[in-house]
């Protein structure tokens, strides 16, 4: 039996990416894929816990960091690396890119001191694919003020967002053997028709 894929799924609030993730889970079982969906933070009973508390609590950006590692460490553990062994694909609604891109871009910790917990903490792990699903930070701050409850992260400033988009953008570019830049301020249908194209690719 062959190893499982591992697909995450990034972007900034309000680009859109959870509406794509059933259909990307649908597309794979069509192809015959067993698939598991998760997330982060989060994906573990502990790692929920920890994303109601960074989700909610005014923290250290440093505590905020060693959570998401934290709750990234149970998560590759107990859930990702189990499945993929198994031969199941694993599609992940946000990974490591997020914390570069959140806790570095948007909060301006160096991503030296993020690429020591990441080789700490994943021992190698990357996605197989990466679809960042980019909108502008005007659009994404449209997109959420229809949003009543908003957490700790919607509730920056538009200026936030642009930062964390930036370098999302600036990791796209350097890993683009992996992520793929997905334009999500275009209709549903025109997305998944390429989103359809590029799994089919990964799937053969
Ligand atoms: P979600 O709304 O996409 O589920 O993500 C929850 C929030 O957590 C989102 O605003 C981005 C943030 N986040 C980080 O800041 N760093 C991380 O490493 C991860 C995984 C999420």
């Amino acid at each position: 039996m062959s190893r499982g894929k591992f697909i995450t799924l990034e972007g900034i609030d309000g680009a859109g990416k959870s509406t794509h993730l059933s259909f990307i889970a649908e597309h794979l079982r069509a192809l015959d894929k067993a698939v598991l969906t998760t997330r982060e933070p989060g994906g573990t009973p502990l790692g929920e816990m920890l994303r109601d508390m960074v989700l909610s609590q005014s923290m250290h950006v440093e505590t905020e960091t060693l959570i998401m590692f934290a709750s990234r460490r149970e998560h590759i553990d107990k859930v990702i690396v189990p499945a993929l062994e198994k031969g199941i694909w694993v599609i992940s609604d946000r990974f490591t890119d997020a914390t570069f891109a959140y806790q570095g871009g948007g909060r301006g910790i160096a991503n030296e001191r993020l690429k020591l917990l990441e080789d700490w903490v994943q021992n190698g792990l990357q996605p197989d694919l990466t679809f960042l699903f980019d909108v502008s930070s005007e659009l994404s701050h449209q997109r959420l003020a229809f949003n009543q409850s908003l957490d700790r992260f919607e509730q920056e400033k538009q200026d936030f967002f642009k930062r964390v988009r930036d370098s999302y953008l600036d990791r796209a570019h350097a890993f683009q053997h992996r992520m793929r830049v997905i334009d999500a301020s275009r209709g549903i249908a025109e997305i998944q028709t390429e989103l359809g194209s590029l799994l089919d690719t990964l799937a053969q």
